[in-house]
């Protein structure tokens, strides 16, 4: 289906623009706002007629707004179709909400892979591998076909929950090939299409395309201040439930991805509430929650408050991103309906895996030297960036994996395609926005050695030095709301 912009709805976005003269100012906002993300690519464009009318501007104007647009790269005019937003080759990245490593054929010599927030294996890893090796023979004789998971590890999962305060049932974990690949199963079980899901934004990024395919329309609740404390904008949730009352609300209170925040025991209680009264049901993602780097207390899990919710965990953090294990827990009412939704895109988690990970889950040295680890890492990255760059903010997140850092000016998606010549390769901003935006934003997780993240902030160093000063690309324009 082709999107399309009505001329009134380019006037809120364009907002007041410089006519001075008026066709460049009206080829730069709607750059940035295509660049933004705020007018989704492949949306076709106006008639240059209706704009010409609407902003009260000569079709001559338009005309040459449209076609200095398509000559940046950021619209294509099909003959006789209309024009269409576009973004150049060297952006698309920033419009494609899925992060990946570089890992593999893509890499190259001496490059530095911050994509992902994902760390190599800790040394306990293998030998947990062979200790499955050992139970793996008396699985063999069955057929192998287990939906829910390995009663062993369903239990250890419902374990842990009891003992962060959240009586669990076994039979309400379902084991899943990652926290990802659960939220897909929740969203494919849960939504209808049409149906509206409620998304924090910045979040990561995969999971904007995971709830879009279970069918969802998309509504952004923008986080608070990134460089505050209250992390969420409470006041501003409760509006959007009010106005849109969206099916299902997904959230990551332990540790935000990007922003690393993590939501206190009375934010939690209050957002429940919120959610309880316009029945939405919450997709709490806590697939870093075990990335605590502080010895402060830990809030209750969100289910805690929220009986209906539905929790997705996984082991990718803390332990290996290639175990590819992860989990659903939900209320026992609803695990049938789950278990269908994962009968049709998987049917099953592989044993072994799930094996390795009952080794590895509850060994208090690997979680211990994990968190150590990434506390050193964390506490590295952020030495060197108040050291080489000062002049980036950001806030020292008490856990997860990841720096969410403010330019003082300019593009973040213009930086990270100049510091891919350099070698190092990070997400800017744009990628966590749900509705385009954040461009003024980077995310850096700390899961390299310390010497390579100073090598990385090194290079970045350099570029940012070499990129020349130039005003940060902000219009004054409405936000899109894509529903
Ligand atoms: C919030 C969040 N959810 C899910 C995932 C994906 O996890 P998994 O590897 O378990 O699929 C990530 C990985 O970065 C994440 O940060």
């Amino acid at each position: 289906m082709n999107r399309s912009l009505t001329p009134e709805h380019l006037a809120t976005l364009v907002g007041q623009f410089p006519r001075k003269p008026a066709y460049r100012g009206l080829r730069q906002a709607l750059q940035e706002l295509i660049g933004d993300g705020r007018i989704p690519l492949g949306t076709r464009l106006p008639s240059e007629r209706a704009v010409s009318q609407t902003l009260a501007v000569s079709r001559n104007t338009v005309t040459r707004a449209y076609v200095d647009l398509v000559a940046a790269g950021f619209a294509t005019a099909r003959q006789g179709a209309g024009t269409y937003a576009a973004v150049p080759q060297d952006r698309q990245r920033a419009h494609q909400h899925a992060l990946r490593s570089h890992a593999g054929a893509q890499a190259s010599e001496g490059s530095i892979d911050l994509n992902c927030a994902s760390t190599a294996a800790l040394p306990g890893t293998a030998p947990a591998y062979e200790r499955a090796l050992e139970r793996l023979p008396c699985y063999l004789g069955g057929d192998g076909h287990r939906p829910t998971g390995l009663p062993a590890l369903r239990a250890l999962i419902a374990q842990r929950y009891t003992q962060r305060g959240l009586a669990t049932d076994p039979e309400q974990i379902m084991v899943t090939s990652g926290a990802l690949a659960a939220t897909a199963v929740v969203a494919r079980a849960l939504s209808r299409p049409g149906d509206r899901a409620m998304i924090e934004s910045p979040v990561y990024p995969n999971v904007i395309e995971a709830l879009r395919l279970g069918g969802a329309r998309l509504v952004a609740s923008p986080m608070g201040d990134a460089l505050g404390d209250a992390g969420w904008d409470l006041d501003g949730i409760e509006a959007t439930l009010r106005q849109t009352r969206p099916h299902l609300a997904y959230l990551i209170p332990d540790f935000q991805n990007p922003t690393g925040f993590l939501m206190s025991d009375a934010q939690r209680a209050r957002y429940a509430a919120a959610l309880q009264a316009t029945r939405t049901v919450p997709l709490v993602d806590e697939s870093l929650q075990a990335i605590a780097l502080t010895d402060a207390p830990i809030p209750l899990p969100f289910a805690a408050h929220a009986p209906d919710a539905i929790t997705v965990g996984s082991v990718s953090k803390l332990l290996w991103s290639g175990l590819r294990v992860g989990w659903i827990r939900a209320p026992q009412a609803l695990m049938d309906r789950l278990i269908k939704a994962r009968l049709q895109l998987d049917l099953g988690t592989a044993l072994f895996d799930q094996l390795v990970v009952t080794e590895l889950l509850d060994d208090s040295e690997v979680l211990a030297a994990r968190r150590e680890q990434l506390r050193q890492r964390r506490d590295a990255l952020a030495g060197a960036i108040r050291e080489r760059l000062p002049d980036w903010r950001f806030r020292l997140p008490a856990g997860g994996m990841t720096l969410w850092l403010q330019l003082p000016e300019g593009s973040a998606t213009q930086l990270t395609a100049n510091l891919e010549t350099a070698g190092v390769h990070v997400p800017p901003g744009p990628m966590f926005s749900v509705e385009g935006g954040a461009d003024q934003w980077l995310r850096i997780p700390y899961v390299r050695p310390e010497a390579e993240l100073i090598e990385a902030v090194g290079r970045i160093a350099e570029v940012w030095a070499r990129t020349p000063a130039r005003p940060t690309a902000r219009h004054e324009g409405a936000r899109a709301v894509i529903l």
